[in-house]
This record gives C-alpha cells, sequence and structure tokens, in this order.
C-alpha cells in the first residue's frame, strides 16, 4: 500500500490461470472497493481513510479476466493527488503532526472506500458518513456524489447498504448522532423512488456500521458508545483524531439489538446472552413469528488499530488485531413474544465478511460464508475461507485455510441459475511477501477442494468489501 496504484486496465490471458474460470461464472463479473491509496506525501493514513479504489475483475467468455482499476475522483483525491501530500483531515488521521495545522480542517473527508454495490445504471461507491459515489459501471469513471434525485442532498449515509431482492429495492440508513442516535431508513425502489422511509431515534451514543433486514424488521447492534472527553478535546483541538475520540461504553449489563419496524411503530430492544459489540451482519429472516439473525460480534473492542495501523509514520502491522480477540459469529434468535434472545454460536473460529446468497436477502438462505482464521483464537487477519451449512442444526462446516503469509479476503457468493444452495465463492488472496493478488474461485459447497480457478494478478492494495454481478 505504498504509492498509489493508478488507474488498471489489463487481461489475464486463460493459459496463465490455473484451472480455468468455471463456465458459469462467465459474463459476469466481481467488484470490489478499499483504500488504494494510504502512503500520501510523507505521512501514511489510516486504512479508512485511503483513498476508494474500485476494481472490476470480469470474467470473460473466452476464459481470460480483465482487470480495471479506477480511483473514486473525490475533491480530496484530487486535492491530495495535485498536492502530493494529505490535505484533508480523515477518520482516523491528521494531516500533520502540528496541531495548529490540523484546526479548521472541517469534517473528515468522503473517500467513497467502503463497499462497491451495482444499482441501476451506476455503481455506488459507499463511505462511512457520506453520500455515496456514482462511478459508471462500464468505464469507472466517477459521476459524483449521487443524491437520488436530491433526496440524499445533504445526507451521510452508511457505507453499508441492503438490497431486498424481493422487493427490488436499495436501503440506506443514515445516522444522525449527539446524545441520543437518530437512524433514518430509506428504501429506494428500481425508479429511483423512496417508497418508504422510516426514522427511529435510540437512546445514548450508538456505533453502527452495518445492519440486516428482515421482511418486518431493520435489525442494528446495540453497540453503545461513550465520549472520552480529554481525546475529543485533543481531536477538536487537531492533536488526536476522532476515531479515537470515542469508545465502546463496556457499563452496559449486556448486548442488545434494536428492531427497527420498517413500516414504522415503536423500536423493540432485544437483550443478548452477552456483551456483543456487532460489526457486520449476515442474514435476517422470520419463521413462525420468530425473528432470526447472524451476526459478527466482539466481546470488547477499541478503535484505532484496524488492519494493523500504527499510525502516520509507521508500517503496518498485520499483527495488532490479533490484541483485540476473535469475533464469533452468532445466530441469534428472538422469540416473538419475547424481549429476550437466545443465540447459538455458529463455529469455534473468528468470523467476519458474512455473506450468503444475494437473492436470499430476508429469507431463510442454507449457506453462511465468511473470512476466518484457521487458529481459532483470532480471527483477523484472516488466512481462511468458511462455509457453513445452515440447514443442519450441527452447523456444519467447511474451512479452506491459504498457504502461510497469504491474506483472505471477503468472499463474496455467486450463485447458480439453477439451484438454491448452489454456487462458487470469490476471493482475493494476498501474498505480502511474493507481491501477488490472486483471485480463487471455489465450488462454494466443496470449499474445503480448494480453488477451481487460481488467477493471478498483480499486488492490489487491500480491499474491504465487493460484490458479484451477474452476467446480464
Ligand atoms: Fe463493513
Amino acid at each position: 500500500m505504498g504509492v498509489s496504484p493508478g488507474p488498471l486496465d489489463l487481461t489475464i490471458d486463460p493459459s496463465q490461470i490455473e484451472g480455468e474460470i468455471p463456465q458459469a461464472l462467465r459474463g459476469g463479473r466481481m467488484l470490489s472497493n478499499g483504500p488504494g491509496w494510504t502512503r500520501i506525501g510523507d505521512r501514511t493514513a489510516h486504512p479508512f481513510d485511503g483513498h476508494g479504489y474500485i476494481r472490476s475483475l470480469a470474467l470473460q467468455h473466452d476464459g481470460s479476466l480483465r482487470l480495471r482499476a479506477a480511483f473514486v475522483q473525490t475533491p480530496s483525491y484530487v486535492a491530495e493527488q495535485a498536492a502530493g501530500k494529505l490535505v484533508h483531515r480523515g477518520l482516523g488521521t491528521n494531516t500533520s503532526d502540528h496541531f495548529w495545522q490540523n484546526l479548521s480542517m472541517g469534517p473528515p473527508r468522503n473517500v467513497a472506500n467502503t463497499t462497491i454495490v451495482r444499482w441501476g445504471d451506476r455503481l455506488l461507491a459507499g463511505w462511512e458518513a457520506g453520500a455515496p459515489y456514482g462511478i459508471d459501471p462500464v468505464s469507472l469513471e466517477t459521476r459524483g456524489e449521487e443524491h437520488f434525485g436530491g433526496i440524499l442532498e445533504g445526507t451521510a449515509t452508511l457505507a453499508h447498504m441492503r438490497k431486498d431482492a424481493q422487493q427490488q429495492r436499495l436501503v440506506l440508513c443514515s445516522v444522525a448522532m449527539g446524545r441520543n442516535t437518530t437512524f433514518t431508513f430509506r428504501e429506494i425502489d428500481a425508479d429511483d423512488q423512496v417508497v418508504q422511509s422510516t426514522e427511529a431515534p435510540i437512546d445514548g451514543m450508538l456505533f453502527t456500521h452495518d445492519y440486516a433486514l428482515s421482511p418486518t424488521y431493520f435489525v442494528l447492534g446495540g453497540n453503545p458508545l461513550r465520549l472520552k472527553p480529554a481525546s475529543l478535546a485533543k481531536s477538536l483541538i487537531g492533536v488526536g483524531t476522532m476515531l479515537h475520540a470515542v469508545a465502546p461504553d463496556i457499563r452496559a449489563a449486556t448486548g442488545v439489538l434494536h428492531l427497527v419496524p420498517r413500516a414504522g411503530g415503536p423500536v423493540r430492544t432485544v437483550t443478548l446472552p452477552d456483551h456483543a459489540f456487532v460489526v457486520h451482519f449476515g442474514n435476517a429472516f422470520e419463521r413462525d413469528g420468530d425473528l432470526i439473525v447472524d451476526a459478527c460480534a466482539f466481546t470488547s473492542f477499541e478503535f484505532g488499530e484496524e488492519f494493523g495501523y500504527t499510525g502516520p509514520h509507521g508500517n503496518f502491522d498485520p499483527t495488532l488485531p490479533e490484541k483485540r480477540g476473535a469475533q464469533r459469529v452468532y445466530r441469534i434468535t428472538v422469540p416473538k413474544d419475547s424481549d429476550s434472545a437466545t443465540w447459538e454460536l455458529l463455529t469455534e473460529h473468528g468470523v467476519d465478511f458474512p455473506r450468503f446468497h444475494p437473492e436470499h436477502e430476508g429469507r431463510e438462505t442454507p449457506w453462511l460464508f465468511g473470512a476466518t482464521r484457521k487458529d481459532k483464537r483470532f480471527s483477523d487477519p484472516f488466512d481462511s475461507i468458511i462455509g457453513i451449512d445452515l440447514r443442519d442444526p450441527a452447523f456444519p462446516e467447511q474451512l479452506w485455510t491459504a498457504p502461510d503469509n497469504v491474506f483472505v479476503g471477503e468472499p463474496l457468493f455467486a450463485p447458480a441459475d439453477d439451484a438454491e444452495d448452489d454456487g462458487h465463492i470469490l476471493a482475493l488472496l494476498t501474498d505480502g511477501l511474493a507481491e501477488t493478488t490472486t483471485l480463487a474461485i471455489f465450488e462454494a459447497t466443496r470449499l474445503a477442494d480448494g480453488p477451481v480457478a487460481r488467477i493471478p494478478l498483480p499486488l492490489l492494495p487491500i480491499a474491504f468489501h465487493g460484490d458479484w454481478e451477474p452476467a446480464p
């Protein structure tokens, strides 16, 4: 993640590919987003603040792969590329060690680096506290902040967006945080019209990165935050960063989930069996009136060293996340008439980046996939991919572990056309020592057999989230 890698357009010939790209995937593409440029001038930006770098990995009908990549042309990217240094503050990065130079920098910059989804005639590159950026799906050129005809004008949304496949709706969530937190969920139809808008005020300051969607509810993690007054003061005067100004509030008796009725009405708060700081959700669905939610949760959490960030003058240290302890994936059941949930651990492995059949959002799905660690004490950095069969009460799992020193990215599920429980998994593998990236493709239900195709790529910067776009 040194210098900016710049735009890419190259083709990997079938002769370079180990195995072959499955016929069922040809014509489709994997999309990926992440911080492509973090060493900016003489400072290293926190990965949350690195510039969004969109990657399109098209699996072509002749068995080749076409890789294209482009930076999102946000104002801060354009300014920092021209200046050759950090110009705007980020969530976890200051522009200078001298606090007076960090003053009056305004809100953190939107670097559009976290998610990428296809909606209508554009790709949407999401970031945590701004509008998504619209990207041309063919040229990858940046069109600008996407406000959906003015609906989102002046409104920040979460990077994570959900799609209600059955109703063909895109869901965007805005979070307004003060002493209390107000969530606004907007459901947008295929014509870009808001067909439902739901506002839900919840007591206290909450950390929210993701949410789940069932036919009746939006599901939020009850992740209480507290301000660290001294750190907030440091942030405000330009010495510290905003990311360090808050911390999870561990004084709460136990974890909770907040269930926001999609049709409006009072929020249901349900208690969990133990502390849980939920960053990513898998699926949610309803069965006989009970709500079932799959979620990845930490028991304790601190901000600041994500992805091994050691500060503006340090190198990334991939062992840092191990200090934080693993996050675990639970199947949470909220009974119809109770505000007390139960949960089952789905695997002994630590899991993040939960993914499943994209058409099954909000209804029962047979498989859950995630990035994991062979060593059950840890979760990230990930070296394995896990697939959990949710139909069997014993939750049998399949695990594939990458070679030594290879990190595994978010596994995307590309569904088969003709079977609900079949498809492929695509994941980017990064070998920092060999300085290569590989796209590995697996048969989803035979993960443990290893990849059916390994496609060699140039070393790509780390990615956060992606999406599978099937053949048109
Ligand atoms: Fe995320």
